[in-house]
């Protein structure tokens, strides 16, 4: 008999974005709904959790049943039910959590939690077929940035994080004290698209695999304080290559301990312009094969979760169904 397609219904509610996705044997994409918060949470510059959660209470079901019309399944059809339980706000991860929850209880179905960085990485799955591990990860999101060895899919080690800000975070609140509107990161992008790297900032060294962001950040924010007719441009590309120097070192660090010359970038910002370019530059240069989730599944989505949610049912890894929302969630817990 032919082997069943195995079709995995995926739940992100994290932070912003209410995304549902169906997704077959792991990498293919039935559909993939989001539905952002994004307009709401400008006004106040940052996501409120409160306001988030609510929005996601009220999106959760309408987001679902069209992401089951536009794969054109019915519940009956789902196998797997995978929501993110971690990391995230609290509130917002509850939703996804309790919603997931209750459709596996109704419909008799496994569930399996999903851990948010893991599906980071597995939107490289989705965009590359042929990916498989063991590979290095640069995750590069709005709450984390960590250099991941993924042994296996469902095997992985930080080999290093950011002992002080994420990576999106500088971005953002650079974005927001130069006057670009909330999330800063894709502003920056393209106003340091007409920049020069003109101004030279100084970049952390640690010895082990470690990051540090907010020494750049206060660095920005405190030159433009002191020189607010500072060509914006130039400040945002100048910033840009000075933290991408800084992945840079880190990766060919990483990539000296393990030996491993496949690299792939993950997260929110991973869909930045000058940080893609410049890993393709590191690429050609060391011969190294570099690989970037498509820009559409960079940030947030329920398809990464579905995909990680698939190989983690493989696994055998079948949540409770108690399962709870674990908002400081590690990679490798
Ligand atoms: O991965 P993500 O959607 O959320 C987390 O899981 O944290 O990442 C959101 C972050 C925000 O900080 C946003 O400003 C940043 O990704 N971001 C970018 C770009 N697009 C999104 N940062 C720099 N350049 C971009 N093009």
């Amino acid at each position: 008999m032919q082997k069943k397609d195995i079709i995995v219904l995926g739940i992100e509610t994290s932070c912003d974005e209410t995304s549902v996705a169906v997704i077959k044997n792991g990498r293919d994409v039935l559909s993939n709904i989001i539905d952002t918060q994004i307009k709401i949470h400008e006004q106040f510059g940052g996501v409120v959790p409160e306001i988030a959660s609510r929005n996601h209470i009220e999106a959760i079901s309408r987001v679902t049943k069209v992401a089951l019309e536009e794969a054109n399944i019915k519940f009956e059809d789902i196998d797997v039910i995978a929501p993110t339980y971690g990391p995230g706000l609290v509130g917002a991860l509850l939703v996804g959590v309790s919603y997931g929850r209750g459709l596996a209880y109704a419909l008799n179905k496994p569930l399996v939690g999903v851990n948010h960085l893991e599906g980071h990485i597995a939107a490289n799955y989705i965009t590359h077929r042929d990916l498989e591990p063991p590979f290095l990860c640069m995750l590069t999101s709005g709450g984390n940035t960590q250099i991941v060895y993924v042994k296996n899919y469902c095997d992985m080690e930080v080999l290093g994080k950011t002992r002080d800000d994420a990576i999106g975070e500088a971005f953002d609140k650079v974005a927001r004290v130069i006057g670009l509107t909330y999330p800063g990161g894709p502003k920056i992008d393209k106003l340091a698209q007409e920049g020069q790297p003109s101004i030279d900032f100084p970049k952390t060294h640690f010895e082990n695999l470690d990051f540090s962001f907010s020494g750049i950040k206060t660095a920005v924010i405190n030159l433009h304080h002191k020189n607010p007719e500072i060509n914006k441009a130039d400040l945002c590309l100048s910033f840009e290559k000075a933290v991408t120097e800084e992945l840079i070192d880190n990766i060919k660090k990483a990539i000296n301990q393990t030996g491993i010359k496949k690299i792939v970038l993950a997260g929110g910002v991973s869909a930045n312009t000058h940080i893609r370019s410049e890993f393709e530059k590191l690429g050609e240069s060391l011969n190294l094969k570099i690989y970037k989730p498509d820009l559409k599944l960079c940030t947030d989505n329920a398809a990464m979760i579905g995909c990680a949610g698939y190989y983690r049912f493989l696994n055998g890894d079948i949540s409770e169904n108690t399962l709870n929302a674990v908002p400081n969630l590690k990679i490798g817990e």
